[in-house]
């Protein structure tokens, strides 16, 4: 007989029913003006928080504020720093308006990415471009924003994906931009792992060192987003275009960084997002997590490289 693990948050999983009012509380969020990213602002705005949205592009994201206002009312709190994650410098820059802007972070959420790019490319700084952006990008971020985050007693949260379990399953140390073997959905799923390995690194490396904040780990199942580019194909594309019943609604597809972005005693080294038909759909809870993310050795490797690629010193 299969068992089926119980859903700490009941049949119906987590949904955004569970929230209270978040008043006063700030969320900063990566690539807020569309897709999974957007719908978790729109959650934040409905109960009252200030969502402060690292986005890409100025006039999608004005045009995003522009109807989160008119849905939501004028007063919504909602601003834009533009920050392309691609390019380096320009995620300092961010950084440091977040810092001279924004003196509470309740929780800072990972949630832009690129996806399935047809053709190896690379970010300003040389990297292939889903890494780049996906990983590097964020990893730098995250450091830069850590001190607040910490005098906030905030909590990072990290959306990966189901790809951690295909794709490679490891970092490829040897060839970091895929010069040998580029492939639009492994190097997507390796850049993902990246993100995830370096999440709960983070989170042990935060237990141990004894600091007020938590790190969680989310993925959006499949959702009906505009993820997977118009020039890319396969498999992913198609699923996310169409109604099948392996794809459901962004909006469902933010339930699981809302959660852990607001949810109180969640367990650590998990993994939450929809549990039905191969964790693509459904009710939001804990997921199956792919145990080579949380190679210690590995992640250690991928930490030290990140710290060098970025041109930083983060160790603790
Ligand atoms: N949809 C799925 O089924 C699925 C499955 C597994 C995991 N995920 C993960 O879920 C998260 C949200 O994805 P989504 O599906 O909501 O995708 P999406 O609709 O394409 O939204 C992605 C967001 O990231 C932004 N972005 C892309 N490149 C950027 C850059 N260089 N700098 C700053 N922002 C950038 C985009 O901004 P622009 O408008 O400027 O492009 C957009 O706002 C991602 O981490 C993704 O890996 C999604």
């Amino acid at each position: 007989m299969v068992m089926t693990k119980e859903n700490v948050f009941g049949s119906e999983g987590w949904t955004p029913k569970r929230l209270g009012n978040l008043n006063g509380k700030t969320f900063v969020i990566t690539g807020a003006n569309a897709g999974a990213g957007y719908e978790a602002s729109k959650i934040f705005l409905t109960k009252g928080a200030c969502v402060v949205m690292l986005n890409r592009n100025a006039e999608k994201s004005a045009k995003a504020i522009k109807t989160l206002q008119s849905e939501i009312g004028a007063d919504a709190d909602v601003r834009f720093i533009q920050m392309d994650l691609a390019d380096l410098a320009s995620v300092r820059e961010a950084a440091a308006s977040v810092n001279a802007e924004v003196p509470h972070i309740d929780a800072f959420i990972s949630n832009a990415a690129i996806a399935q790019v047809a053709t190896q490319q690379f970010t300003k700084d040389g990297f292939e471009s889903q890494l780049g952006t996906n990983h590097y990008g964020h990893f730098l971020l995250t450091n830069l924003l850590f001190e607040r985050i910490v005098e906030s007693k905030g909590r990072i949260v990290v959306v990966g994906s189901n790809g951690h379990k295909g794709g490679l399953k490891r970092i490829q140390f040897d060839d970091m931009n895929f010069d040998k073997n580029y492939n639009p959905h492994v190097t997507y799923c390796h850049s993902k792992f990246a993100q995830m390995m370096f999440a709960y690194d983070l989170e042990q490396r935060v237990k141990k060192a004894g600091l007020p904040i938590s790190v969680y780990v989310c993925h959006p199942g499949m959702s009906k987003t505009t993820l997977a580019q118009e020039e890319s194909g396969g498999i992913i594309k198609f699923l996310l275009r169409l109604a099948t019943p392996f794809a459901q609604s962004a909006e469902r597809g933010a339930w699981p960084e809302v959660l852990c972005a607001t949810e109180d005693n969640l367990k650590e080294v998990a993994y939450y997002g929809p549990t039905n038909r191969a964790e693509m759909v459904g009710p939001v809870g804990e997921c199956k997590l792919e145990t080579s993310v949380l190679n210690a050795d590995e992640a250690r490797k991928l930490w030290e490289l990140s710290e060098k690629e970025t041109k930083i010193s983060w160790d603790f």
